[in-house]
């Protein structure tokens, strides 16, 4: 069997971790095309040399754009790629624009797709991950869901009989590199300047356009998150320092320490000494989980439900909306207990995935 992997933006990096793994095991033909959509060495190699991923096979280089642009040039640099490798799947990753491209150009072709993560839905048609999934879910013919929840609302579509809930394949990856930090751990966690690992803090994150690309709605985010009383560490995506940047907005400013996105490991690490995370990355949601870390997550609905059980996860739409000591109240509540279950699978979902694929190639 021979499968191509279409990647190219940083989350989908870390799944196609232990996906290659998995294939690594076997004789299949696992090609990877990088689509270039991330670039930057903290977005993209790091994963590939942290997570021990070989390099990719194609690189088509795409880059940045608007989202018409970036998904068409991923789009027409695929297209010959996937007509001379001719695979027995086409397998994408998650909701980036990457992935509606990967989809689109093979579902042309008339070669099988398997969607890895589908059936998530925010049920918010402003986001661009939103179409992303959506389309792709009903391009695909194998849809490898993570959670039951997913699997409900790929049924509720009408695409119950493609849908097979094979876990997700993030616990694989996330399970297996704490266990590799718990027994060496870090000399150093890679902190911005500022913050003290031995003292309790908390690690941020925001990327999202709808967070981001309003002057006005990033400032009123980065002042709520300043004015908590425990130092956060704001790990910036480059999306977010160009938005900050091209609106006169500072960053750093009181609790708030800005530092580079760290690779996959470091961020595991960083996330196990913090005391809870900040976030609109539907990644670090289910990473805080797994690593048992409270998560504040700055969005008004998350595709991740399963996070808001127990409240370890807590939605905030608008920080603002609340007065300083709700804010902060939430922003550092304690871990609940209670048992949890195993809502995102048990660690062995890639294995899952290559055996779905064998089974059903040639559909
Ligand atoms: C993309 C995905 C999002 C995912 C996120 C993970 C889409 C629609 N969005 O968002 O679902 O959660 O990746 O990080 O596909 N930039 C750089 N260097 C890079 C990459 C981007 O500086 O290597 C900057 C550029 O200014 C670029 C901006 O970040 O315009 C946005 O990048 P883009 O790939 O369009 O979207 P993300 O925000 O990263």
């Amino acid at each position: 069997m021979k499968v191509v992997s279409v990647v190219g933006a940083r989350p989908q990096l870390v799944k196609l971790a232990p996906i290659a793994a998995a294939f690594a095991a076997t004789e299949h033909e696992h090609v990877i095309v990088h689509t270039g959509q991330h670039y930057d060495v903290n977005l993209s190699d790091v994963f590939f040399s942290g997570l021990g991923i070989p390099n990719p096979d194609v690189h088509l280089g795409v880059g940045s754009g608007s989202h018409g642009v970036q998904t068409g040039a991923v789009l027409s640099a695929i297209d010959s790629v996937l007509a001379d490798a001719n695979p027995d799947w086409v397998l994408v990753y998650g909701d980036t624009n990457s992935t509606l491209a990967g989809a689109v150009a093979a579902v042309k072709q008339h070669l099988p797709i398997a969607h890895l993560e589908a059936g998530l839905r925010s049920f918010n048609r402003r986001m661009p991950e939103e179409h992303n999934r959506v389309l792709t879910d009903h391009a695909a013919d194998l849809l490898l869901a993570p959670t039951a929840e997913a699997m409900a609302n790929l049924a509720a579509e009408g695409l119950a009989a493609r849908s097979v809930l094979v876990g997700d394949v993030m616990v694989d990856v996330c399970l297996s590199v704490r266990t590799s930090i718990e027994a060496d751990p870090p000399a150093s966690r890679q902190l911005p300047e500022g913050i003290d690992a031995s003292q309790p803090h908390l690690v941020a994150t925001l990327h999202r356009a709808e967070n981001t690309d309003d002057a006005a709605r990033l400032d009123s985010l980065l002042s709520a998150l300043a004015d908590l009383p425990v130092p956060v560490a704001l790990l910036a995506h480059p999306r977010l320092v160009a938005r900050a940047e091209s609106f006169g907005l500072k960053l750093s400013r009181g609790a708030l320490h800005v530092g580079a996105p760290v690779g996959y490991a470091a961020m595991v690490a960083t996330v196990l000494g913090s005391a809870g995370v900040i976030t609109d990355s539907g990644g670090l949601q289910k990473e805080a989980y797994l690593l048992e870390r409270v998560c504040t997550t700055l969005r008004s609905e998350t595709e991740w439900v399963e996070t808001l059980a127990g409240g370890w996860n807590q939605l905030v739409h608008d920080p603002r909306s609340l007065t300083a000591e709700e804010w902060a109240a939430i922003a550092t509540r304690p871990a609940p207990d209670g048992d949890r279950g195993l809502p995102f699978g048990d660690g062995k979902a890639a294995i899952r995935v290559v055996e779905e694929l064998e089974r059903r190639a040639g559909i």
